[in-house]
């Protein structure tokens, strides 16, 4: 097996490669010492959850106009989130957006909770959001799993067990595999290399930077993974 871990061989192919979207910091920003502001990683991550990343792009750009930070929106009328919210679906999103706006600056000050039990605790934030916002925001060494994290890794690794049942599993190596330096880095990669490269249907193994050790492209079939349990 390739000696270069996989974070080392995904964070540079993230480096050339990664989309641009609006919420991420630029290199300049960041080696000026600024982090991803964890209000604007928040309400992405939670626009992210059903919608794509296109879709996302205006209604993201409309909420910061309107509530630019989290005392903003905490502030606003519930009348006026649901209303710029309409065409995002999934209404209780919204009204969580509010709930833990409202419970950021009542109940912590106005500020985030840095590590991703407190995220836990807010309104609409599962593990997946708390992971994202404490990696990318916090630069915690959270695993960060969606479904694009899911398919990655079980074809990385062939792993058999259908889906469900196969998260545990897979959220122990997404663990073992983020690095301490760049856990949301590597959180954004694997998502855009899920979402560009190790596609669903007819990935473009041959582009992947994970090609030399994907044990689903060795044994020959890639779309095979994941494997979903009969419903
Ligand atoms: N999907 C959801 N959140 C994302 C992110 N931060 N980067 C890429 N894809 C995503």
């Amino acid at each position: 097996a390739p000696s270069e871990s996989i974070a080392d061989a995904l964070l540079a192919w993230y480096d050339r490669h990664h989309r641009e979207l609006p919420w991420r910091v630029t290199p300049d920003r960041q080696q000026a010492g600024e982090r991803a502001d964890p209000y604007r990683v928040w309400l992405s991550e939670i626009m992210l959850q059903q919608t794509t990343v296109q879709a996302v792009g205006p209604f993201y750009a409309k909420f910061l106009a309107l509530w630019p930070t989290v005392a903003d929106l905490a502030a606003a009328d519930e009348e006026d989130v649901l209303k710029a919210w309409a065409g995002l679906g999934y209404y209780s999103r919204a009204r969580n957006l509010k709930r833990a706006a409202e419970a950021v600056v009542h109940d912590h000050g106005g500020a985030f909770p840095p590590d991703a039990a407190g995220l836990r605790s807010l309104p609409g934030i599962g593990d997946y959001t708390a992971g994202a916002v404490a990696a990318i925001a916090f630069n915690r060494a959270e695993p960060v799993v969606d479904g694009n994290v899911e398919r990655v890794f079980t074809r990385l690794f062939a792993i058999e067990t259908p889906l469900p049942a196969a998260k545990p599993e897979i959220r122990r190596l997404v663990a073992t595999e983020v690095p301490d330096d760049r856990p949301g880095d590597f959180a954004q990669a694997t998502m855009d290399l899920g979402a560009t490269i190790c596609t669903p249907r007819r990935p473009s193994c041959i582009l992947c930077p994970l090609r030399d050790r994907c044990m689903a492209l060795r044994d020959g079939d890639p779309e095979r993974f994941p494997l979903k349990a009969a419903k």
